[in-house]
């Protein structure tokens, strides 16, 4: 497709929102919490921490400006500058192929959190009285244990992902990010202060920010490192793919700092709620997958106007999920239009369709084969291995390949152009020299290092 026909952003702040959407989503809220209490806090904080800024933020540089220096989507970036038979190309393609297993089971916990909109609007999590206040944990069982519930919201949450992916970059994305993110930014704000007046924030506070060092493990490192990935929403080619709707003069070393920061201060504020509720009611800090699910509504079932506060949480969480969907399925759909020409509309409704089919075995997790069945036999459910596959796996490894491409494979004129063009940050030498740096050498010998240790190599 010619770049006159493309979409572009509609205006500066179009790429911000847009890969702030994508970077914000259930990984900050879902998957971060739950990650951080089955590692055992603070050490593996501090980890992800230095794999967001070491790591993360130099790939999301090196992955936007292949975008925008390209105007295509992943493969065609690949293609474009090493040649349409080159291996390269295969980084590409494992980006569209782990798009399509993540937004797979994403779409699964997207439907829990719309679940617990209805169930927050129909007035379940008010009123309780306290004798009663343990059960609220118990909705989550119930709807774990219910496969055609968990179907009926992956079905409907992919539903309306593609009919926004269907309408195109600028409306869907743009609108929706600019009133959201600030609505999600208060809200947790002020979970956060009320969360301050349990007597639970003392041990919760420790628990997320001190340096635990003994609970850490190997694999907790490998997760640190993944989970850097898949919250910035990089190694993939999401963030190539929302770059490449760029213009030449959009900033892109600044916006890829705002976005992390964003993305980190989510991440962060979102425990800082969630874990005094824990400590506070005690529960479980391990809890797995279910944890927000659990942990929040108990809060809210105390609070005056409980139902108003839940509904706007999980209405909140919802969109946050939609917004990373959104980019998820765009990767996908992008490499059938860019590349074989084909046209949106059937474009998004033929992988949307294929990715909600996909995903129903992660929704059937309350059925044995995809579930305890599963998990006895090879140590995951379904819904589990797509996410340990993707997380902890395909991310780095499509890191490894972009930070590699980037460094070393991009004509320095070129490069230097896209990072430094509309950045004045990308414009300073010493800046630009030590962000290449770290992505030829000191990004790759992370993920080695951290992958062969996992394997138990090193
Ligand atoms: N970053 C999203 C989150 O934290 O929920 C998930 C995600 C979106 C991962 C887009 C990868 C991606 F390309």
């Amino acid at each position: 497709m010619s770049d006159a026909k493309r979409g572009q952003w509609g205006s500066k702040v179009g790429f911000v929102l847009a890969a702030a959407g994508s970077a914000v989503g259930l990984g900050n809220m879902w998957k971060f919490p739950y990650i951080t209490g089955e590692n055992g806090g603070g050490a593996f904080v501090a980890i992800y921490l230095v794999c967001i800024l070491l790591i993360g933020l130099p790939i999301m540089i090196g992955e936007v400006v292949l975008g925008k220096m390209t105007q295509k989507s992943p493969v065609g970036a690949f293609a474009e500058l090493a040649g349409k038979r080159s291996p390269w190309v295969g980084v590409g393609w494992l980006g569209v192929i782990t798009g399509f297993l993540i937004l797979s089971y994403y779409s699964v916990v997207a439907g829990w959190a719309m679940h617990y909109v209805f169930l927050s609007v129909t007035g379940t999590f008010a009123n309780v009285s306290p004798a009663e206040l343990g059960q609220v944990a118990d909705h989550f069982d119930a709807l774990k244990a219910n496969p055609g519930l968990n179907v009926l919201w992956h079905v409907l949450f992919m539903a309306i992902t593609i009919g926004i992916v269907l309408a195109g970059v600028q409306k869907g994305v743009e609108v929706a990010a600019r009133v959201l993110m600030p609505a999600l930014l208060g809200l947790l704000i002020m979970l956060v202060l009320y969360a301050t007046s349990l007597p639970g924030f003392g041990p919760a506070f420790d628990f997320v920010f001190g340096l635990h060092t003994e609970r850490l493990t190997g694999a907790g490192v490998l997760e640190a490192l993944g989970h850097s990935f898949f919250t910035l929403s990089v190694g993939m080619g999401a963030m190539l793919t929302y770059g490449s709707y760029m213009k030449r003069d959009d900033d892109v070393v600044s916006t890829s700092i705002t976005i992390t920061a964003l993305d980190t201060a989510v991440a962060l504020l979102a425990c800082l709620a969630l874990f005094p509720i824990t400590f506070t009611f005690g529960m479980e800090a391990g809890a797995g997958p279910g944890l927000v699910f659990q942990s929040m509504p108990t809060a809210f079932a105390q609070m005056t106007g409980g139902s108003v506060w839940s509904t706007l949480f999980f209405l909140l969480l919802t969109f946050a999920a939609l917004t990373s969907a959104i980019s998820l399925l765009e990767v996908v759909a992008s490499y059938f239009i860019d590349e074989l020409g084909w046209k949106r509309i059937q474009a998004v409704a033929v992988t949307g369709a294929a990715i909600t089919l996909f995903g129903i075995p992660s929704a059937l997790g309350a059925l044995d084969v995809f579930g305890s069945g599963m998990e006895e036999a090879i140590g995951h459910s379904w819904f589990g291995l797509m996410d340990y596959l993707t997380s902890n796996w395909m991310l780095p490894l499509g890191g490894l390949g972009l930070s590699i491409f980037v460094g070393f494979r991009i004509r320095e004129v070129e490069r230097a152009h896209a990072v430094a063009d509309g950045s004045p940050l990308g414009g300073v030498l010493p800046l630009y020299l030590g962000w290449l740096q770290l992505l030829r050498f000191a990004v790759p010998a992370a993920i080695v290092a951290v992958v062969l240790h996992a394997l138990g190599v090193l």
